[in-house]
């Protein structure tokens, strides 16, 4: 059966939309329900989501399912949340330069949750998956309650490392007018740049991911941003 094409994902689909695959009857009441009712969750979260913001595209959201799947699975977390609440989880986005920053998770979990209501989902599983989504975001500094929401945040996290994490990255820096890179000494005014952000992030998405899977999943990411950072300083002269 393609999973992708019963879902009424279509041809819409992410290059990288494997996480249906993802996922057996056994972790759900009924597979054929879930997949259309996910084909209905990524219909609604892409028409809400048309803002423009590279780093929080659709494609996003699919990696941060393929995580959560992978992740739900190893941990035993319930399927059923997590996958919604990926899909779900960045529905309002708020710059990530704006004082508002911090709002946005809860933001995003009211709008998720007026449309699950709507859509007749479970008043559990609403619940569960606005946790998840309100927890999600490191400024929001809300601490996840439930092995889901744990899922959830790490999911998301982790793509924030890797070749992603560092694309996603520059674009953020150049949509809100960060330096790439700035010499070392040297004044600027535009706070930091691309690389030290990444220099002063990555350690801080490593330590706090919460679940053991999470953990060593980020192993090789946060390697490759690290890498990364090493190549630019020596490109820049600062490394020899
Ligand atoms: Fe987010
Ligand atoms: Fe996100």
């Amino acid at each position: 059966m393609d999973l992708r094409q019963t879902s009424g994902i279509g041809s819409n689909a992410p290059p990288c939309g494997t996480f249906l695959d993802l996922i057996d009857a056994s972790q759900v009441d009924n597979l054929e329900a879930f997949i259309l009712e996910v084909g209905r969750i990524w219909i609604f979260s892409k028409a809400v989501m048309l803002d423009g913001d590279l780093a929080h595209d659709e494609n996003h959201l699919a990696r941060v399912a393929v995580n959560a799947a992978i992740l739900a699975n190893a941990e035993g977390a319930a399927i059923d949340v997590v996958i919604p609440a990926a899909l779900l989880h960045d529905l309002v986005n708020v710059p990530k330069n704006s004082p508002n920053r911090e709002r946005a998770s809860k933001l995003s979990a009211r709008v998720a949750k007026e449309w699950m209501h709507a859509e007749g989902f479970d008043e559990n599983r609403v619940e569960a998956v606005a946790h998840c989504i309100e927890a999600h975001s490191m400024s929001a500094q809300i601490a996840p309650q439930t092995l889901e929401a744990k899922v959830v945040q790490d999911a998301d996290r982790l793509d924030a490392l890797g070749s992603h994490g560092i694309r996603r990255a520059i674009q953020v820096g150049d949509q809100i007018g960060r330096s790439f890179f700035r010499s070392p000494g040297i004044a600027y005014s535009n706070g930091e740049s691309t690389i030290e952000h990444l220099k002063r992030r990555t350690p801080l998405v490593v330590n706090g991911l919460q679940t053991a899977t999470g953990k060593a999943m980020a192993v090789q990411a946060s390697a490759q941003v690290y890498k990364f950072i090493e190549q630019i300083e020596h490109a820049f002269g600062l490394l020899h």
